[in-house]
């Protein structure tokens, strides 16, 4: 799908990879409509997209929330007409397997999972009905191999890969001109350590742990260590330019802990987790 004057609707659109996609997308021509729960950096984004000549729009929603997310598609059809793109972006980090209390799970699972099937169900029959369409969900590198201490986070991320991929299949099935992707960045520059700013009220408590504290000091140092949101962002688009369905801006460490994980199930070792091959492209 080439952008320039299509709609595209990307959830987490106020910072990071959305943010930076949004900013890809606007320059090759495509209209936006930016869905983020956090209302100040979601007007500051819009205010610089459209600084930059952007037709953008913003929605404050939660994707957890299935209402929510038909109201961002509804608001595409009514700023613009028309939808042919929505990137399943929103997500949020936390949850080791061992100790995690299950409020926190539901949390993660609720952003990372639901978001992207709101997303799909939203979306998906529109763009079959109008023989043009485009999924793009994140995964992670955290949904191709376990990563200790990120329990609640790989096993949503593994359910974005599962969804795209199954979704692959019965797209390609229908025979219609709509596609999917699944994008599995190993550790990009983003405030995605700093996702406990969306986590509800009631949550928080959690974050005074210090075991919490000690991982996220951890998964501090690695995200800062990560590729610029710009490099995914351009790799979104060649990857939606020529309906590529993996998008893997570390590809290198994607495909070692593929085959890590591929010995391990013949009977070889189990895979040694290696978080700095995950900074580097
Ligand atoms: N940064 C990394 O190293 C990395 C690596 C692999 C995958 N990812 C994934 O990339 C995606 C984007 O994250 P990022 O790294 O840009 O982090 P980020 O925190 O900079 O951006 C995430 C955005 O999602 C929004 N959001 C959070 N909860 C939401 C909700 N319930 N509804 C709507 N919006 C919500 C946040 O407000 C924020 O704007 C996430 O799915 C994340 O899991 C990130």
């Amino acid at each position: 799908m080439e952008l320039q004057g299509k709609t595209a609707v990307i959830t987490g659109g106020a910072s990071g990879i959305g943010l930076a996609t949004a900013r890809q997308f606007a320059s090759s021509g495509a209209n936006l409509v930016l869905g983020d729960i956090e209302e100040a950096p979601l007007q500051s984004a819009l205010e610089s997209l459209r600084a930059d000549g952007a037709h953008v729009i913003g929605v404050c929603c939660d994707v957890s929330v299935e209402s929510d997310v038909t109201a961002l598609r509804d608001a595409a059809l009514a700023e613009f007409g028309a939808a042919h793109l929505v990137f399943n972006n929103a997500g949020v980090a936390a949850g080791a397997a061992i100790g995690t209390p299950k409020s926190i799970w539901d949390w993660v699972l609720g952003v990372n999972v639901d978001g992207v099937i709101n997303g799909v169900n939203a979306f998906v029959p529109l763009f079959l009905e109008q023989n043009e369409g485009y999924v793009v969900s994140t995964g992670s590198l955290a949904g191709l191999g376990g990563v200790p201490y990120m329990g609640a986070y790989c096993a949503s991320k593994f359910a974005v890969v599962a969804i795209s991929e199954t979704l692959f299949h019965e797209l390609a099935a229908t025979g219609k001109n709509v596609h999917a992707s699944v994008l599995c960045p190993g550790f990009v520059r983003t405030r995605i350590y700093e996702s406990q700013r969306n986590m509800p009220n009631e949550l928080k408590s959690y974050n005074e742990d210090p075991t919490v504290q000690a991982i996220a000091a951890f998964a501090q140092e690695a995200v800062k260590a990560g590729i610029d949101a710009s490099e995914v962002a351009q790799e979104i688009e060649n990857a939606v330019r020529n309906d590529k369905f993996w998008i893997l801006p570390h590809e290198h460490a994607a495909i070692r802990t593929t085959e890590q994980r591929l010995e391990w199930m013949r009977g070889g070792p189990p895979p040694t987790i290696n978080l700095t091959a995950a900074t580097q492209r």
